[in-house]
């Protein structure tokens, strides 16, 4: 090959080699927020509370996993005054009562992940979730229940979910006292983190 010629091919070769790894690198920054997007799950942190503890909870859940809150509200709702609370409370428990609800979430099947917070009541789920859970109950993804309690820690709330959504996965649940609800954050969400693996 000819010296001049040689040059010649380099001087426009050179160019056009810097665009073609120009444009690769633009491609590849296009494609990565699309991979990153189809990574996250979808998520949904449901939520039934009395006096606001499971409330507080679903809160911090749903700011570190970036999820929606939803919550569980019955068309009549439970006594306010705390002995009145408790007695309905026995009553319906006792005789498997589902209150109505004013509303469920939309598109429940498009949700990778539901988490579903109750206070333990009488060592049980409060019957609003019991209502909401039949939502659940062909439901392919993942629920994670989370629980405020008095002194009686978890008791039969796990298991109580479980049996209510027989077919559907049920992750070991969260649970933290309800007076000391503010300390908890941290915990709630560290807790939060290993649960959706970030
Ligand atoms: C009707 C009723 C029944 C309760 N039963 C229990 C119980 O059996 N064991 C327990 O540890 N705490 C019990 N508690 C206390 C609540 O679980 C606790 O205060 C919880 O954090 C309340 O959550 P909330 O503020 O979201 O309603 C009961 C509270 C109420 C109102």
């Amino acid at each position: 090959m000819k010296r001049s010629l040689f040059f010649s091919t380099i001087f426009f070769l050179i160019p056009f080699l810097a665009a073609c790894q120009q444009e690769t690198k633009v491609s590849q920054a296009k494609s990565e927020p699309a991979a990153e997007a189809a990574k996250s799950p979808k998520i949904l942190v449901s939520f039934y509370s009395w006096s606001g503890n499971t409330r507080r909870a679903a809160e911090v859940i749903s700011k570190t996993a970036q999820a929606e809150l939803f919550e569980i509200v019955p068309k009549e709702a439970y006594p306010k005054d705390y002995k009145e609370c408790i007695d309905k409370a026995k009553e319906d428990i006792a005789n498997g009562v589902k209150p109505e609800l004013t509303s469920l979430p939309e598109n429940i099947a498009s949700y990778d992940i539901i988490f579903v917070g109750t206070p333990n009541w009488w060592s049980t789920i409060a019957p609003p979730v019991r209502s909401f859970l039949d939502c659940l109950k062909d439901y392919k993804g993942l629920v994670v229940p989370f629980v405020t309690h008095g002194s009686g820690g978890l008791a039969n709330c796990e298991k109580d979910i479980r049996s209510s959504i027989p077919t559907v996965k049920v992750s070991i649940a969260g649970s933290w006292p309800g007076r000391s609800i503010e300390k908890a954050e941290a915990s709630i969400a560290e807790w939060t983190k290993s649960v959706i693996g970030k």
